[in-house]
């Protein structure tokens, strides 16, 4: 059976107390990482409706500064599914005061779903319906190479499509 990608959606608003900010009195990154952590796996257990454990954590950027106070909305969504593993976008916005919301962070997960014995168990496949949503589920495979030979467990000479898309001319 294939699940959309929007059935997968978890989104979570939270404010920034002192007990998760830093010396600079802004949002320490460890506690934004748990929080992303929590839901982009309740997001990975919507998809697949089993126990998830997370198997890597990429791409994690923080571009602003989040300051005590201030209103946090993270967004987590399923963006493709292999044999047992998924991917998924956590992105982290903002509310301005003015009721706008301003992107601030991105990370991409990767879950893997497990039985009972705790053995990587098959999933649903997932289809994208947005213009995003195929654009991630597309660049999706290339990610998952990279992750793999970046935890020595795929040979870089097997990541057939991602040295197509860094090396195009070879
Ligand atoms: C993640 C885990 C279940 C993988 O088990 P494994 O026996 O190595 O299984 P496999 O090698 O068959 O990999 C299973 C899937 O995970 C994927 N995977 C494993 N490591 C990965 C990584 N670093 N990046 C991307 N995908 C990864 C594999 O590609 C495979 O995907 P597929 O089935 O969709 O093709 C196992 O390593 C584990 O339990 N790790 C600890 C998880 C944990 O404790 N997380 C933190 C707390 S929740």
């Amino acid at each position: 059976m294939k699940k959309k990608a929007i059935e997968s959606l978890s989104v979570q608003t939270k404010v920034v107390l002192p007990h998760d900010t830093n010396t600079l009195n802004t949002l320490f990154g460890g506690s934004l990482l748990a929080w992303m952590d929590e839901i982009a796996s309740i997001s990975a257990h919507r998809h697949c409706g089993r126990v998830v454990v997370t198997a890597s954590i990429n791409n994690v950027s923080f571009d602003r500064p989040i300051s005590s106070g201030e209103i946090v909305t993270l967004e987590a969504k399923v963006s493709r599914a292999f044999s047992s593993s998924m991917e998924v976008f956590v992105d982290v916005y903002v509310e301005n005061s003015n009721g706008t919301r301003e992107k601030c962070n991105e990370a991409i997960f990767v879950f893997v779903a497990i039985d009972q014995n705790r053995n990587p168990i098959n999933i649903p496949a997932l289809i994208p319906e947005s213009m995003e949503e195929k654009e991630r589920f597309d660049s999706a495979l290339r990610r998952k190479q990279l992750s793999l030979v970046l935890a020595g467990r795929m040979s870089p000479e097997d990541a057939v499509e991602l040295k197509a898309a860094l090396f195009p001319k070879l």
